[in-house]
């Protein structure tokens, strides 16, 4: 087993050597915060958006897709309240001159104090084998209960002050907690000032305010400016959903942890449009669905807790956290929010036209209220990795890194395996592979030792390997060997697709 320290720097060097994910314009010393996806990421990746498209689109009649621009018109973002509230409270270290979020630097103190009764937890849990009772611990240990009083002290302050907007508060409270600079160490710090996290661009070749726009920094107001369009064209009655997929765009002001903060990065969203009155419901109904979808792919339950935000958005009225417990502790993967008719209206006050739907079973026109469910495609890639990632001594004493990637998400399905480069076994593989790789990416591997080659599988978490040997050219039989248990069988030519597709196909 990994340790989480090093886990996190293992798999970020791994994703590169493993052609995963660069850093971006690496041969210009990279740019903070962007990355690219190599040969093996952008098939992981893809995998991940088939996966969750096929749970919206293809699995439900109700819902449809989009694919709208990442230019939109300027007034799309007053409206949609970006321009004056899509902000973070940034704060200086006047010492080290580094820049931090402020909410980020309580929240990082809150979860050292959450680390500091996990290992309360951990401690107990040897002292009283099987007879602990986790639930009773945390109600009755002193020690516990105190650090779980100041941690729901600082949650309920902290989360008062952002609603109110209270920038003053904030940095009192920065200070009454004693928080330093990771990089000084010092306690000098700047006033709490507010930043908009849009990036803008010129459009065409006027150089002032009426030509500039955004970049969108949420994919969600592509769908919700043409849902009149969608609903229309389509002929759907409420409830019924939009889905989209692409990139979004933050001027994150803290920099780090990979690709889980990006400043370019890409969004699968889905707005739900829905009759008002029945969002706690459909709001239910979501947090359900998606924390279904996280499972099937067969990632631990207890790596994923549901959270329900303290501190909510601008648009929203109800909004929960599907959460993955990463390296660096447990953060936000999803956001499932009940945005009411917040957003449609404001675009019918701001483009003067009706945003309402016609209800035929009752007659009346109102604006539909939505629910959104809102996943970073990056931040699952990660969480995948993370899940996956394993260093191991085999029987014979040597070592493998292996990712157990859920099949359904692995870069490649099957590598093909000619056992020496001669006596007809290459030619044998090659007809192989140009046989099955219509049903699923394959890869042919005929250099180095055999088990130098199920290494490199092993890897990049390719699920099944298939051998062909001597015996193949007398009965059309090959071996076929799973990743994880490294367990081989044979079996013959014409079963390798049939076999392939049932045993990484995934229902959500
Ligand atoms: N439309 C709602 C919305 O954008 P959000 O919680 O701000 O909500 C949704 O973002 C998801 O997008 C997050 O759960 C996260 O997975 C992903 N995300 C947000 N900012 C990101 C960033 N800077 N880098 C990578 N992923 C990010």
């Amino acid at each position: 087993m990994v340790k989480n320290e090093d886990l996190f720097k293992k798999i970020v060097s791994h994703c590169k050597e493993y052609g995963f994910v660069y850093p971006s314009s690496e041969i210009y010393d990279g740019l903070a915060a962007v990355y690219d996806y190599g040969p093996n990421g952008v098939e992981l990746k893809n995998n991940i958006r088939d996966y969750w498209w096929k749970s919206m689109v293809q699995l439900n009649e109700n819902i449809v897709g989009l694919d709208a621009a990442i230019f939109m018109h300027p007034t799309v973002w007053k409206a949609s309240g970006h321009v004056e509230a899509f902000k973070d409270p940034l704060i200086d270290n006047k010492d080290s001159k580094k820049r931090y979020r402020a909410d980020i630097l309580i929240e990082d103190h809150i979860a050292k104090l959450e680390e500091k009764i996990n290992k309360e937890i951990e401690k107990a849990k040897k002292r009283f084998g099987d007879k602990f009772d986790e639930k009773m611990f945390r109600e009755t240990n002193p020690r516990v209960l105190n650090t779980q009083n100041k941690i729901d002290d600082i949650t309920k302050r902290f989360a008062d002050l952002t609603n109110n907007n209270d920038l003053k508060g904030l940095r009192a409270l920065i200070e009454e907690l004693q928080i330093a600079c990771p990089v000084s160490g010092s306690r000098n710090w700047t006033d709490v000032r507010q930043f908009n996290l849009m990036f803008s661009t010129q459009m065409g070749s006027l150089i002032d305010e009426a030509g500039s726009v955004f970049l969108r920094p949420e994919t969600a107001q592509g769908i919700f400016v043409n849902y009149i369009n969608v609903q229309k064209t389509s002929r759907k009655k409420l409830p019924f959903g939009i889905a989209q997929i692409g990139k979004a765009f933050r001027n994150e002001i803290v920099a780090r942890q990979f690709i889980f903060r990006m400043r370019e990065f890409e969004q699968m969203e889905m707005q739900y449009f829905i009759k008002p009155g029945e969002e706690a419901k459909w709001y239910e109904y979501w947090k359900e669905q998606r924390m279904k979808w996280h499972l099937a792919l067969g990632i631990p339950a207890g790596k994923f807790r549901l959270h329900d935000h303290d501190k909510l958005a601008h648009y929203a009225k109800a909004a929960a956290d599907i959460q993955y417990e990463f390296p660096f502790g447990f953060k936000e993967v999803e956001g499932i929010h009940s945005r009411t008719d917040f957003d449609l209206t404001a675009h019918q006050k701001f483009s003067g036209k009706k945003q309402q739907y016609y209800d035929p079973d009752t007659k009346e026109s109102y604006v539909p209220y939505v629910v959104e469910t809102s996943i970073g495609l990056d931040r699952m890639f990660l969480a995948i990795l993370a899940n996956s990632y394993y260093e191991e001594t085999l029987d014979d004493g040597s070592q493998r890194v292996v990712l157990r990637i859920p099949p359904l998400a692995a870069p490649v399905k099957v590598t093909i395996l000619p056992l020496v480069k001669k006596d007809g076994l290459p030619e044998k593989a090659r007809q192989i592979t140009d046989k099955i790789k219509n049903d699923f990416m394959c890869q042919y591997d005929e250099k180095d030792a055999i088990g130098r080659r199920y290494r490199r599988q092993d890897a990049i978490g390719t699920p099944y390997c298939i051998t062909i040997d001597h015996q193949t050219l007398d009965d059309d039989t090959v071996t076929i060997r799973e990743r994880d248990s490294m367990k081989q069988e044979r079996i013959s030519i014409e079963k390798i697709s049939e076999i392939v597709c049932e045993r990484i196909n995934t229902n959500v």
